[in-house]
């Protein structure tokens, strides 16, 4: 016996991954609806070989359905998610509509798993943020060895981050530097995007940060441990997918790169690919389509008694949204509903 399950924004960047991965996992699916917005009625996507008609989320009556993976935005969620949750179906989101609310867990299963336990008071789970989805998975296990003080992050983030939309003016925008009269003004994106790079993703905060930049130290305290002190930069890149960090961390204890080199080797989710030599790490390109956070140039800070760098990449789509919400879904499952 399996579970029935919705995807909500199925035509979307991270919907299409979701039933990617539903299928690629082999979660064990009984019955599965996808759905998007009224404009998008009975357009066709891929759930492994079979093709799915998306069904009108305005009209889509949950109940009777187990877990539906919402991906579709903050305002829409917030139309949408209650009912769903109310209809006895778990709602994992994707948005950060639910991702501060103390009565909803945020959760990537390799690090906090056991915060499934607060499903229940909304019957909603969030998702976290994709930059802090990749990097949390990378500082758990550190943190139980040695104790993070501080994390000082820079990301260099693909425009898939950004929806569809994002991915589509990067497109138009490079087409448009070399055919005359297909040039593209910026919509998605505050700056131009094509060969460029935007110190920018998400509204500016009183403070001079930015939320995208705010919901990396909240999320990361929320996750892992709130007095973990998090400073992080934001940034746009020219990449399709696969966002890229650069993480100095602080710790209490003294830990040396060999053995945190060793220790990301074990941890869950993580795949470390450092060697110092030309090509000796991980780039975007090479993560797109696969589940791991990759680790690389793992190295001491010596400008501090107990510090270390290194490079996280990972596809954004992937841990940073479809397959944590899917891992969530396995967790659920196994967890509460024990039916697969
Ligand atoms: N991309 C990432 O790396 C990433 C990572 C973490 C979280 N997220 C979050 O995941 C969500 C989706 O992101 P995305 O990148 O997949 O965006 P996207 O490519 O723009 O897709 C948006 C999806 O939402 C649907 N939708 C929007 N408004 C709707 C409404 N009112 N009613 C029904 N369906 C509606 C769209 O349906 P139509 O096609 O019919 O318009 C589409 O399927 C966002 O909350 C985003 O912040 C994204």
């Amino acid at each position: 016996m399996g579970y029935r399950v919705v995807v909500a924004g199925a035509t979307g960047n991270v919907g299409r991954e979701m039933l990617n991965i539903l299928a690629e996992r082999q979660f064990p699916v009984d019955e599965i609806a996808a759905l998007a917005s009224r404009k998008s009625l009975g357009t066709e996507v891929s759930f492994g070989d079979k093709t799915l008609k998306t069904q009108d989320l305005d009209t889509f009556d949950f109940k009777g359905w187990d877990i539906a993976l919402f991906a579709i935005g903050s305002e829409a969620t917030k139309k949408y998610a209650p009912g769903a949750a109310k209809a006895g179906c778990l709602v994992i989101d994707n948005s950060s509509l639910y991702r501060y609310d103390h009565d909803v867990p945020l959760i990537v299963p390799e690090v906090n798993a056991d915060a499934i336990e607060g499903y229940a008071k909304r019957m909603i789970i969030a998702n976290p943020n994709c930059s802090t989805a990749q990097m949390v998975v990378a500082l758990k296990p550190l943190h139980d060895r040695a104790k993070i003080k501080r994390v000082v992050v820079s990301t260099y983030q693909s425009v898939s981050g950004a929806g569809k939309g994002g991915m589509d003016e990067l497109w138009d925008q490079t087409k448009g530097m070399y055919v005359p009269g297909q040039e593209k003004a910026p919509s998605t994106f505050q700056k131009q995007i094509a060969f460029n790079v935007i110190p920018q993703i998400d509204v500016f905060l009183e403070d001079g940060s930015t939320k995208e930049e705010w919901k990396m130290v909240a999320e990361t305290k929320k996750i892992i441990d709130k007095s973990i002190k998090v400073t992080a930069t934001c940034v746009r890149v020219p990449v399709f997918v696969g966002h890229s960090e650069a993480v100095n961390i602080e710790t209490e204890e003294f830990l040396d790169e060999d053995e945190a080199r060793d220790i990301l080797r074990e941890a869950p989710g993580i795949m470390v690919v450092d060697k110092r030599e030309p090509g000796g790490y991980t780039t975007p390109v090479e993560c797109v389509g696969d589940f791991a956070t990759f680790i690389s140039r793992i190295r001491q800070d010596s400008t501090i008694e107990n510090g270390l760098n290194f490079w996280c990449v990972s596809d954004n789509l992937r841990k940073g949204a479809a397959l944590n919400a899917v891992q969530i879904a396995e967790l659920y499952g196994s967890r509460v509903l024990k039916k697969g």
